[in-house]
């Protein structure tokens, strides 16, 4: 059976974005065909300005959440990245041979770091390595697939450079995985910019639909999404960012074609309100099911513990066999 991995960083709510672009897959398919493991990947947390209480409020959530979009730890393996200490312990040897060009090259880094420094701090040394983290979170578990939204395509592809260059120097250790992303909403746009991202820990509410949003403020957020200039509904993502946000959403909500649906609309008035009733409904079950295990903290806690203790059993083999291949000595 196939290995699969990935990953959501408690940084923020968490969004339709993450929903669309990953956790929804996660739960509807890999969950059920794969040998899936998926991880609160706290550690990341870290590498920007943080709040520690915030990020174990954030982390406990996300964990909440992912349980709530239906992951089933009867059939996956649901756990916290920095109960499992076999993720820091394979990062250390990756950074031995990963380069810091690669790291400077990511979009992300680049993107975040000028954020920071535009804001006057500082850049963590942590969000530079990131991506190395993010290699051994995936290379431990000897990953086949990665399911992720279309942002982390270069994090995959470095760590397949990772995993081959690690094998060809020191022997097979790791196997070389791959990105699965969705058909649709790979890459979900702020509703106010939809040029950009929509991400969790951006500033900008009102663009970003979080999927703990109360109904009201879903279709307000919706309904005041910018659109394009014009007034003909189509799918075009590059004339047309505002209203092909809009359609892949609507598209990822109720299953179906951006492109089909676009012939449906006449007015942009009609698409978004029928967008905001397919969100507010694909959300509902989600609250409704967070809301009850939020009244049993102690069975969240109870599978955190046990994913972690499994989690645990399938690194360990595969980091020991990485520290043989290197050079260093056992421990005995
Ligand atoms: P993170 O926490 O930013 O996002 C979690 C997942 O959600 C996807 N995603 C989106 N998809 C579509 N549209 C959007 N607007 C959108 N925003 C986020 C992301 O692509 C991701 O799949 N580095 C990762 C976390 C990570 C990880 C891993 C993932 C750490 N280790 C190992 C996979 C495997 C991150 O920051 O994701």
């Amino acid at each position: 059976m196939k290995r699969v991995f990935s990953g959501i960083k408690p940084t923020g709510h968490l969004t339709l974005g993450n929903y669309l672009g990953a956790m929804r897959r996660w739960s509807a398919v890999d969950q059920h065909e794969a040998d899936a493991l998926f991880c609160v990947v706290d550690l990341h947390a870290l590498t920007v300005d943080h709040d520690p209480g915030r990020v174990r409020r954030l982390s406990r959530q996300a964990a909440t959440l992912l349980l709530a979009t239906g992951l089933d730890p009867q059939l996956c393996t649901v756990f916290v990245q920095s109960h499992v200490d076999e993720h820091a312990r394979l990062s250390y040897l990756l950074e031995c041979v990963a380069t810091d060009g690669e790291m400077r090259r990511m979009i992300q880094y680049k993107e975040k770091a000028a954020a920071e420094r535009a804001r006057g701090g500082s850049v963590r040394l942590s969000l530079l390595t990131y991506p190395v983290l993010m290699a051994a979170d995936i290379l431990a578990y000897g990953t086949d697939e990665v399911p992720v939204g279309d942002d982390q395509t270069q994090h995959v592809e470095l760590t397949r450079d990772v995993a081959v260059r690690f094998n060809q120097r020191y022997g097979r250790t790791f196997v070389v995985p791959r990105t699965t992303h969705p058909e649709v909403a790979a890459r979900v746009m702020n509703l106010q910019d939809p040029t950009s991202k929509m991400g969790k820990s951006d500033d900008v509410g009102p663009g970003v639909v979080y999927l703990l949003d109360e109904p009201e403020a879903v279709r307000k957020k919706i309904m005041r999404a910018v659109t394009d200039s014009g007034s003909e509904v189509v799918h075009d993502r590059e004339a047309r960012p505002g209203v092909s946000n809009l359609l892949e959403i609507l598209a990822a909500c109720e299953g179906g074609n951006p492109n089909d649906l676009a012939g449906v609309y006449e007015t942009y008035g009609s698409l978004k309100k029928d967008t905001a009733e397919a969100v507010v409904e694909f959300l509902r079950p989600v609250q409704q099911r967070h809301k009850e295990l939020c009244a049993d903290p102690a069975y969240v806690e109870g599978v955190l513990r046990e994913g972690a203790e499994k989690a645990r059993e399938m690194a360990r083999p595969r980091v020991d066999a990485a520290y043989r291949a290197i050079g260093l000595l056992p421990a005995g």
